[in-house]
């Protein structure tokens, strides 16, 4: 018998602070009208000072258990994404696992900064198929907050912190129908956070900097080409897609990649006027968004596709 995953249940957390467009015109030379012109964002949420990753995934986590009526102590996995750990290590996955009270599953984290949830479920697709689970857990958690300039107006208008997750179960019937993953290192300088610990001191600059340009064209390039590959691996045409759940960084790149698959924005979920970017929460954040609201529901399919950091790109096919 074949095995395939079904997402089970959703679930996402956003931390109470909201930070506006006006908000940032008090600590930075900028203005709500070139953010949203440039951007299409209008907020976006902060994580209070004793928040971390792993609080805003366990929330998450817990939404998306509950929607699935799947109970902690039967996950068999636990995949976490995220380029923002509570700390080195343990990995923020084996935080949540013990914040969720349940012991006997393997956890890890993932690591592809904007992608990382596409990395995630990939992952964990690949973990179901091959027979020995029943239930994983797949999360994106960040808090970007932390590692941002905060007098860059370049970059700290950009981004969000927040949490999205979804239990993924076996099915004999498909759920994910195909995945595809990239990376491709040489790029790494356009995004990155060149700082790390060493010898009990911080080693380089450990805030986000980014070219915009360079990043936002080679995201729609991408993003075009991974959609296509993995459309035609799953056996779907375009017509065929009712929802694309693209990476959530800014809507001109949103816009440009459903013009590339001829998709009308009606097909397209965007959160990043409220979310901002999220990085690895952003897609998880936007498909809880619209299954609660009642926009995608069972049976339809679903596109997500994810660019970042790395620089890492991906995409998942999947019938709800
Ligand atoms: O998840 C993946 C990570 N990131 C992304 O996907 C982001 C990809 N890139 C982008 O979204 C866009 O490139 C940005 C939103 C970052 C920038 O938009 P842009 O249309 O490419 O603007 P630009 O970089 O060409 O900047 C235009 C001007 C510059 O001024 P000058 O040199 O023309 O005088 C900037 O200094 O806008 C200035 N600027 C700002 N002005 C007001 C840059 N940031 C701001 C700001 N407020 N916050």
């Amino acid at each position: 018998m074949t095995v395939f995953s079904r997402i089970a249940g959703t679930g996402s957390y956003l931390p109470a602070k909201v930070l506006t467009n006006r908000d940032l015109e008090g600590s930075v030379d900028t203005s709500d009208e070139w953010i949203y012109s440039r951007t299409g964002i209008r907020q976006r949420h902060v994580a209070a000072a004793h928040e971390c990753a792993s609080d805003l995934a366990l929330m998450a986590s817990r939404r998306a258990l509950d929607a699935a009526g799947v109970g902690a102590d039967a996950l068999d996995l636990i995949i976490l994404a995220t380029t923002t750990p509570d700390m080195v290590f343990p990995s923020t996955a084996c935080i949540l696992q013990a914040k969720l009270g349940v012991k006997n599953c393997p956890a890890f984290d993932v690591q592809a900064v904007c992608s990382g949830f596409v990395y995630a479920l990939t992952t964990a697709d690949h973990f179901m198929r091959s027979g020995q689970y029943r239930n994983i857990l797949v999360v994106g958690a960040e808090v970007y907050s932390r590692i941002l300039d905060w007098e860059d107006r370049g970059t700290c208008v950009l981004f969000g912190d927040g949490a999205g997750a979804v239990v993924l179960q076996r099915s004999d019937k498909p759920g994910i129908l195909a995945t595809r993953l990239h990376a491709d290192g040489s790029h790494a300088h356009i995004l990155s956070v060149p700082g790390t610990v060493s010898g009990g001191k911080i080693s380089g600059r450990p805030l986000l900097q980014m070219e915009g340009n360079a990043v936002f064209k080679f995201a729609v390039r991408v993003l075009g080409e991974v959609a296509e590959e993995v459309l035609a691996a799953s056996g779907l045409a375009k017509d065929n897609i009712d929802w694309l759940i693209p990476h959530q960084a800014n809507v001109r790149i949103i816009q440009a990649t459903a013009k590339r698959l001829g998709l009308p924005m009606d097909k397209v979920i965007t959160t990043v006027d409220l979310h901002a970017n999220t990085s690895a929460a952003s897609i998880p954040l936007a498909l809880d968004v619209a299954v609660r609201d009642g926009r995608i529901r069972q049976g339809q399919h679903v596109l997500l596709e994810g660019v970042g950091g790395g620089f890492t790109w991906g995409a998942v096919a999947v019938i709800m």
